[in-house]
């Protein structure tokens, strides 16, 4: 059965390079929200503009759900239809983790706005990085911050606390792993944990 993973995290946890290495080693489709369409690069392109700083909370809940409406209809599902497997670099749970718990708007309503967009395809699994607050911290000290990253330390704590959330109410589907060591230790950390939950 081809599955539908989702590698989620905050930003600076390794996350697309592990998503980049599991597909290369499995053969599933790689790609991203935001921007894993055309349509989706432009509307992330607004999302990510740091000159924006009128964007309504709502409005941007709803310009990343546009994005994964034309993702999961334009890339994802044909995949899964077609038999291949797909490793996304984010998801619903993205909006969820950033508008929801973020942000601050209802985490229902952005569930329901997300079930829609999606037509209900949800990721069957969710690999977490999990990286201490300190890392993330120290390591947005070293970048050219966006939009998110320059949102402060006070959001980025309901950001992680909201996945931590998350993965706790639901563990058939979320994959904890610590985002500590070499790629290798955590590409080999996350494939031990995906082998043991398929058995
Ligand atoms: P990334 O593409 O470098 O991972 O960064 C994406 C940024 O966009 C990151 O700060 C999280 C944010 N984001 C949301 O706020 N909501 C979403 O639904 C998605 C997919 C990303």
């Amino acid at each position: 059965m081809p599955a539908y993973i989702a590698f989620e995290g905050p930003e600076g946890c390794g996350k697309s390079t592990q998503a980049a290495r599991l597909a290369e080693a499995t053969g599933a489709v790689l790609t991203r929200e935001t921007g894993g369409t055309d349509i989706g690069v432009r509307l992330r392109t607004i999302l990510h503009d740091t000159t924006v700083d009128d964007l309504a909370d709502r409005a941007e809940a709803l310009i990343a759900a546009a994005d994964r409406a034309q993702h999961i209809a334009e890339v994802v599902r044909p995949a899964l239809q077609a038999g291949r497997s797909v490793i996304s670099d984010r998801s619903v749970y993205s909006t969820l983790a950033y508008q929801g718990y973020g942000r601050g708007l209802d985490i229902d309503a952005v569930r329901r706005i997300n079930e829609w967009a999606t037509d209900g395809l949800w990721p069957d699994v969710v690999v977490y990085l999990d990286a201490p607050d300190e890392v993330i911290a120290e390591r947005m000290r070293r970048r050219e911050l966006d939009r998110f990253e320059a949102a402060g330390d006070q959001f980025h704590e309901r950001v992680t606390a909201g996945y931590r959330t998350m993965a706790a109410a639901d563990p058939e589907r979320w994959v904890i792993v610590p985002a500590i060591g070499s790629i290798d230790t955590v590409a080999d950390v996350i494939r031990r944990a995906l082998d043991a939950r398929a058995r």
